[in-house]
């Protein structure tokens, strides 16, 4: 008879990318208190933060309600152990947490390369606190990168018109892997509107959004009240 021997498996390393969004979501535990109603972001980042907080949760025998801004998220929290519940059954939301695509030293953001930025904005402004984590390659001096613009296929050739009237150097519509237009949660479509670097965040974000058949743009310039920079030694708040 021939015994088998398995060689025992690898642990998985993880890259510094991975290191420095787990670090950035790591810190960010230190804001959840006990009975809190927590809005969940939605990206890499933010899936760590996830699991983390489940675990926390376990750990110190928390209660807490989250609230997702994304069915991947609904599900990664719930597979998880953590209660889900709907927007709009809750009154308030105690603290966001979620990722970004670009920070500024200000605390401007761009947002939804993962495609949720609507109801990212919903909560997130809707929230107490709203605490951002991200890894040090998403810091930057001056917002630059294309902005999301999640809108209604109604309204494509006026968006992109709009868009291009605002100074939108290149406007992309987003496909999914199909290479067909991504669908957004809501069944919308996004366009990436890319207007160099960015010097009026806040204006540019009022811009977009007045855009009839926009229903929301990755631009963040409000509400944030820290933002956790995940390192390959740890993290820092700003
Ligand atoms: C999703 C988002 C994400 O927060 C953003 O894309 C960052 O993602 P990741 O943590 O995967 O880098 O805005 O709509």
């Amino acid at each position: 008879m021939v015994s088998q021997t398995h060689a025992p498996r690898k642990p998985e390393i993880p890259s510094a990318s991975e290191l420095k969004k787990r670090h950035a979501a790591q810190a960010a535990i230190v804001h959840v208190k006990d009975h809190m109603t927590v809005g969940l972001g939605t990206g890499t980042t933010s899936a760590f933060f996830i699991s983390l907080l489940a675990s926390h949760a376990r750990e110190k025998g928390l209660t807490l309600r989250c609230v997702a801004t994304s069915d991947a998220s609904a599900y990664l929290a719930r597979a998880s152990g953590l209660t889900v519940v709907n927007f709009e059954d809750v009154k308030s939301i105690d603290l966001a947490v979620d990722g970004a695509d670009q920070v500024d030293g200000r605390k401007n953001l761009i947002k939804g390369y993962g495609g949720a930025l609507a109801r990212e904005k919903v909560v997130e402004y809707a929230a107490r606190k709203f605490v951002v984590i991200a890894d040090d390659s998403k810091l930057c001096a001056h917002l630059d990168k294309p902005v999301p613009v999640e809108f209604i296929p109604f309204a494509k050739a006026a968006v992109q018109n709009s868009l291009s009237a605002l100074g939108a150097k290149s406007v992309r519509l987003r496909l999914g892997s199909d290479s067909e237009p991504y669908r957004t949660d809501n069944g919308l479509w996004i366009f990436d509107a890319d207007f160099g670097k960015i010097t009026g965040p806040a204006k540019l974000e009022g811009l977009l959004g007045a855009i009839p058949g926009v229903l929301a743009c990755g631009l963040f310039s409000q509400n944030v009240h820290s933002v956790i920079i995940g390192t390959q030694k740890g993290a820092k708040e700003i």
